[in-house]
């Protein structure tokens, strides 16, 4: 089988470190690497969490230290929901692998060169790590296949009525990764608020006598309180929604238009402007908007891969 190589760029939180489970048991995809950013929680627990959940995963992968703040803006976090260390109440076994001093751009831009534009980007947090990657790196712009973010929203928002966290903690940064040019499949609240978990199925798959399952139970609780005191259906899994649309494309619907992002507003700040549904159009569609998917198999896809552990 020929795999496809993909780098997973996150702000290892509770949901990102689900949709790294997820993707470290897809069989058709090669990790290249993995590169840590503030977001969620600041880059001191991004990049441990992201070395640390490897070791549960049972797969050592390279871990790249990327950006501790945004471009301009100054970092806001997400404590109240991914907890003090990004990973809720969960603990996680400690990484002794090597680390590097290779930053995560530059990793990033060495394993494009190396997949020789087979390269395919995974990027569940702030884009900032891809946008200093792209600004050292001009040719990286051509030598990535695809990038698949988890961000934005075509018609909601999640720290305001019109923006999503990822692009919000870091306008800018998105705004160059939209106008990169590169193919971009965009998982944005439209579609990860209905790829979610109910209570359920949550406490059923907490159940599993697994170390994974049990960091899956211990790591989503909190979250998901804060979920059902907003009134919202279970437990929201954002970041898995790039890495399924990736190998299970038939999950979702969505449709080509063009994207562009907000960098100076005061009100919409952060917002993906999309011409989806408007009369007048941007001159390019550069980014497929993923609007649907089947939760059902969704949920049963995650829960499987979580139970295979
Ligand atoms: O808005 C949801 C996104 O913000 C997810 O990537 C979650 O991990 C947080 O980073
Ligand atoms: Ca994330």
């Amino acid at each position: 089988m020929n795999r496809i190589p993909v780098w997973f760029d996150t702000d290892i939180g509770v949901d990102d470190a689900i949709a790294f489970l997820v993707l470290n048991r897809q069989e058709n995809l090669e990790l290249k690497g993995i590169s840590a950013v503030a977001g969620n929680v600041e880059l001191e627990f991004t990049y441990p969490n992201a070395r640390n959940i490897c070791v549960l995963a049972g797969n050592e992968y390279p871990v790249y230290k990327g950006a501790e703040k945004p471009l301009f803006k100054s970092l806001q976090t997400a404590h109240v929901i991914h907890g003090e260390e990004g990973l809720g109440r969960a603990k996680l076994p400690v990484s002794h692998a090597a680390e590097t001093d290779i930053p995560a751009w530059d990793a990033i831009y060495n394993a494009a060169v190396e997949a020789k534009g087979e390269l395919q980007l995974i990027a569940v947090g702030p884009l900032t790590n891809i946008a200093i990657a792209l600004n050292n790196h001009p040719k990286l712009s051509t030598l990535l296949k695809r990038i698949l973010i988890m961000g934005g929203g075509a018609a909601r928002g999640n720290v305001t009525p019109a923006a999503e966290f990822n692009i919000f903690a870091d306008p800018h940064a998105a705004q160059i990764v939209f106008k990169s040019g590169i193919p971009i499949v965009m998982c944005g609240l439209d579609v990860t608020m209905d790829a979610f978990l109910t209570p359920e199925e949550v406490e059923e798959l907490g159940s599993v006598d697994s170390d994974v399952c049990r960091f899956f139970r211990d790591s989503t609780g909190d979250i998901l309180d804060f979920y059902e005191r907003g009134h919202l259906s279970g437990l929201c899994l954002h970041d898995v929604c790039p890495v399924l649309y990736l190998t299970h494309p038939e999950l979702f619907t969505g449709e080509e238009a063009g994207v562009f992002v907000e960098t100076k507003g005061t009100v919409t700040m952060g917002k993906t402007v999309t011409d989806l549904w408007s009369d007048k159009k941007f001159e390019k569609k550069n980014a497929f908007v993923v609007l649907g998917v089947d939760r059902e198999k969704f949920a049963e896809i995650v829960s499987e891969v979580l139970r295979s552990y």
